[in-house]
């Protein structure tokens, strides 16, 4: 049967372990050698103990867990063509001409490089007698699909990235744990949330815990925020309200371009209004813990999509990404995504934040 072989890359979501979980499962079903390969492309470089075959049993209760099991790391000598080599030598030894990468957009461009470069790898690897003419006729192509795992929801093409709902699921069940204590003291609270240059999840937790405020990268405020804030906080105070929630995105800005933190939300308004403010940052508590029903969803959805695409592909067949569309598990073209992901950061860079906005969506 077919070698295939799963990573994760890149910082870890919730859901990653459903989708490793699946590709295993399905792998093994169709007929196909499943490897692990630890730590990310760091152990697909390094080889040894980091690329292990898999069994029906490694995959048992893991669904449940949060982060990845078989380890995940940003690795600067993949970058390199050296580390690629010896990536590709170990691949060879193993026999695996099928990659399923599970990362964000820099893991995924890397997985395209990797196989642009496969020929000139190989050719590289018979000069320096590393393989041979034989397991060059043998290995000459490899195939990739990716799977978007990210609390980010920051990929074009997919309509959720798997980890996005279980952050959102903390995210939410902190802000409600901190309105009763707000509640109790008559507090405001300015919480500041993940997502990089990604205002989602800051988007959907406002709307979700009926936050008073928010500030998202996509939509800067207006020059006058600060006296709009203060507005709305005391009209919202003289209609009896006890408390106030502000969401500040980690990547908020203002309409210059210049970060909106949630040390200067709480400075406007203590100096304005003089209101008992507190703030949390919730971190990595985001991407932490049990993932929620539907990431694992989303994973077994994906992971088993993956396989099939491999088990289909050809010499020819373009790398895809497994993309949730509706509730479809479908395939998309790798390339035209990450380009299109890069795209949107330009636009964001370039201040064209209703051009980003537009481009996000899935097609
Ligand atoms: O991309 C996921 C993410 O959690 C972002 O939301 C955040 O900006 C970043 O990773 C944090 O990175 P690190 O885990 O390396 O601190």
């Amino acid at each position: 049967g077919k070698g295939i072989a799963v990573l994760t890359s890149g910082g870890d979501s919730q859901g990653m372990n459903s989708a490793v979980r699946a590709v295993v499962r399905m792998g093994l079903y169709v007929g196909a050698r499943v490897y692990f390969i630890k730590e990310g492309y760091q152990g697909m470089v390094d080889g040894g103990e980091n690329i292990v075959e898999a069994s029906w049993s490694t995959v048992s209760g893991i669904i449940h867990k949060g982060g990845t099991v078989i380890g995940s790391a940003r690795c600067k000598d993949f970058r390199d063509r050296e580390g690629r080599m010896k990536a590709a030598k170990n691949l060879i030894k193993h026999g695996i001409t099928n990659l399923v990468v599970i990362g964000g957009d820099g893991s995924l461009t890397g997985a395209n490089l990797f196989r642009q470069d496969w020929t000139a790898l190989l050719a590289l690897l018979i000069k320096k007698g590393d393989i041979t003419e034989e397991e060059r006729q043998k290995y000459s192509s490899i195939n990739i699909v990716g799977m978007v795992g990210s609390i980010d929801n920051d990929f074009c093409g997919t309509d959720m990235t798997i980890g996005t709902d279980s952050a959102l699921h903390r995210i939410i069940e902190a802000v409600d744990a901190i309105s009763s204590t707000a509640y109790s003291h008559q507090r405001c609270f300015i919480l500041e949330v993940m997502g990089r240059h990604c205002g989602y999840l800051c988007l959907s937790a406002a709307i979700g815990c009926e936050a008073d405020y928010m500030f998202i990268p996509e939509f800067p405020p207006a020059h006058n925020w600060e006296e709009l804030l203060c507005q709305k906080l005391e009209s919202e105070r003289s209609m009896g309200q006890r408390l106030n929630i502000i969401i500040v995105a980690e990547g908020a800005i203002d309409i210059e371009g210049n970060p909106i933190s949630a040390e200067g939300v709480k400075k406007v308004i203590v100096d304005q209004l003089g209101f008992d403010t507190r703030i949390t940052v919730l971190g990595h508590v985001q991407r932490g813990g049990s993932p929620s029903a539907f990431d694992r969803l989303l994973g077994c959805r994906m992971g088993a999509e993956s396989v099939l695409a491999l088990m289909e592909a050809t010499q020819e067949t373009e790398p895809c990404v497994i993309s949730l569309d509706g509730n479809q598990a479908v395939r998309v073209p790798l390339m035209g995504c990450v380009l299109k992901t890069q795209a949107v950061a330009q636009a964001m860079k370039d201040r064209n934040w209703d051009q980003a906005v537009q481009m996000r969506g899935r097609s």
